[in-house]
This record gives C-alpha cells, structure tokens and sequence, in this order.
C-alpha cells in the first residue's frame, strides 16, 4: 500500500505497521511524542483511503472522527491512502539506536526526584536533538524518560520522578547501582525547539522541565545564537522541594515563573496552574510560540486555553509524559 502526503511524499506500508512506523522507517518524521494514542500530538487528517485502528485512539474525540482526523500511531493503511502529515525535516538523519548504558552517577534531588547520568560506549554514536526522549530499557520494562543534558556533552541526564508503586519507579529509587548495565532506545519523538526568533513561552510540570532544561541550555551555548525576543518559562510543582533545578544563565535571558498548584505559607513564587499565570501575563499571542511538557491535563487545557487566546494552531508544541500500556 502507498501512503501519500498533502506536501507531495510517497512511501510504502505493509501489514499492520502503524502510519507513524511506516513513516519513520522510510526516513521520514511525522510529529509524535508518545505512540500509544494518548497524547494527540500524531493527530492529521485522512484524506483519501481507508485506514484500520491497530490501538484504541484514545486522544480522539467523536467530533474528530467525524472530521475524518487519525492518529498516524494508531491506524494502519488498509488501502492506499492520502493524509495531510507534514514531514519534519530537522529530524532526518537522527536514527532510532539502540544501545546499553551504563549508570554513571545517580542524585536524589528530593524524596521523589533522581538525577541520573547514563554513560554510552565510547564508540556509539548516539544522537539527538534537544527535547527529545529515549526509552529505556530495564529487565523488560520499557519507559520513555526526555532527555535534560544537551547533545555536546558526553553523557546523557535524566530527571526521574517517582511513581507509588510503579515497575520503573521502584528500580530507580529502590535498587539502581552505579556501573548498572541499561539499554537506551532513542532519541524519539518531535519535541525541539522550531525557531528561535520569535518570543517563546514554556510551561513545565514537575520533571516535564527536563526537555525545556536541554532547550534552554543549549540556546546558552550556542555561539551563533543572539536573543532577540523574550523567553519565559513557568514551571509547575505540587510542593517547594519538588524545585529541583535553579536556572542560571549567562547569555539568555529568561523570565522564570515558580508556581505552586496548593498555596503554602511563605511562598514568593506564583500560586495556581501554569497556564493560567503564564496567560495572565502575556497578550497578543500571534508571534509566539508554546512550548509544553509534562502532565498530559495541563497539556490538554493549556492548548484549549492559549489557541482560544489567540495562539496559531501550529506554534503549540507538546510532550505529554503519558503512562506506558
Ligand atoms: C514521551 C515521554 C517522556 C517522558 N519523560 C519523562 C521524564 O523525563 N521524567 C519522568 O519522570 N517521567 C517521564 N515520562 C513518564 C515515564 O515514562 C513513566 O510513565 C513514569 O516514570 C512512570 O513509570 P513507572 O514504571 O514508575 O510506573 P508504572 O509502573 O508505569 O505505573 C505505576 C502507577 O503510576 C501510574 N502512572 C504511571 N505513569 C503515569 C503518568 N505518566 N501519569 C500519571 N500516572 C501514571 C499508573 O497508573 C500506575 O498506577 C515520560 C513519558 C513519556 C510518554
Ligand atoms: S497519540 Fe500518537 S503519538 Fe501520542
């Protein structure tokens, strides 16, 4: 079967391979994050053709299947078809690896966050394009984790947080060693940072700032980058601690927003959701862009919220840490 493009790319598809498979296997990138039809981020329009749903698409609603709208991670071609998926060219050439890693070092930046450095062999060649994840791969659990270093250091940082009673959780904060040998998977989905020259806005949850981290600093270390429009990032935690990470740059410029879901006593930061503060601080959102990471509920009302506010369509970008089935 042949899956055409609205932008004029044609490749092949076989059996049940998902949409989104089939599309990365022919060196091709269509916008994704999580693969499993909970986030939307996939979400195109079916064009011509028919398609079957290989995984419940779960971000769709009923008005959106009505408007013929899929999830390139979910259905496969049962004809050929056409669909209006733009291919990401920033991303060719970065191949889907996978490779063992070794524990390097590993911080606990409060009850419930770990800091953890992955080393790779020194002849792999492992790369990726900041805000970008990889999986990693434990005793046959599989987990997405982003990936918070930059691609010029030589060791690879992951901000973890814990989950009561979660399979992953339960290695990285009861049994991991240092030396432990891992295997990573990556780097995957879309997340990155599309143009630098227009004002930027970034909302995080908890270790949801772990992508927004590597953004950022890898704009500092840029030479060739001078900052011409204003950067802010809101970042949202449940408690103070949870604040693991002190921003401090040089070169950039950013306005950093705390903001605190529950208020507590002696809080200089912000108090409410991050969408909210972050809304009530900027207007005329037509030049912006939105950058968003972290719980898939934020995600969801971020983006009803900012496109109501005046936001094109296609300058919000998201990584929704969604569970694994
Ligand atoms: C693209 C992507 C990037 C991610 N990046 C990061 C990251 O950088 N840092 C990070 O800490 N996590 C990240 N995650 C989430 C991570 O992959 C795991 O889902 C999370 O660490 C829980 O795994 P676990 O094995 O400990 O828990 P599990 O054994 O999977 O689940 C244990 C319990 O927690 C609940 N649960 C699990 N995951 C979630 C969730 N995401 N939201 C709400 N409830 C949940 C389950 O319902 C279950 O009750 C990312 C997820 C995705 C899809
Ligand atoms: S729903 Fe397809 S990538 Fe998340």
């Amino acid at each position: 079967m042949l899956i055409n493009t609205t932008e004029g790319k044609q490749f092949d598809t076989q059996g049940d391979q998902s949409i989104l498979d089939a599309a990365l296997k022919s060196d091709l990138v269509f916008e994704y994050s999580c693969k499993n039809g909970q986030c939307g981020v996939c979400k195109t329009t079916l064009l011509k053709g028919n398609i079957v749903e290989l995984q419940t698409q779960l971000a769709l609603s009923d008005q959106e299947r009505n408007d013929d709208k899929i999830l390139t991670c979910c259905c496969a071609a049962v004809t050929d078809i056409e669909i209006d998926a733009v291919d990401l060219s920033a991303l060719h050439g970065i191949e889907i690896k996978t490779l063992p890693a070794r524990v390097s070092q590993i911080t606990y930046l409060s009850e419930n966050i770990v800091e953890v450095t992955l080393r790779l062999p020194p002849t792999a060649y492992f790369q990726f394009i900041e805000g970008q994840y990889l999986d990693v791969i434990w005793n046959a659990i599989r987990r997405s984790y982003s990936i918070a270093s930059i691609s010029s250091e030589k060791e690879i940082t992951l901000l973890i947080k814990r989950f009561e009673n979660g399979q992953m959780s339960d290695y990285w904060f009861n049994k991991i060693q240092a030396n432990d040998l891992l295997r990573i998977e990556g780097s995957k989905g879309t997340f990155f940072l599309r143009d630098a020259e227009i004002p930027l806005i970034f909302l995080a949850t908890g270790t949801g700032i772990a992508p927004i981290k590597s953004i950022l600093h890898r704009l500092e270390h840029d030479p060739d980058y001078q900052q011409k429009h204003p950067i802010a990032v809101y970042w949202g935690n449940r408690y103070p601690a949870e604040f693991v990470w002190q921003a401090d740059f040089h070169k950039l410029k950013v306005d950093f927003y705390h903001v605190l879901s529950k208020p507590v006593t002696d809080w200089a930061g912000e108090t409410g959701y991050v969408q909210d503060i972050a809304l009530s601080k900027h207007s005329n959102l037509s030049e912006y862009a939105v950058y968003a990471c972290g719980s898939n509920a934020m995600i969801q009302s971020a983006k009803q919220q900012f496109l109501t506010s005046g936001l094109p369509e296609n300058k919000f970008y998201s990584d929704a840490f969604v569970q694994s089935f």
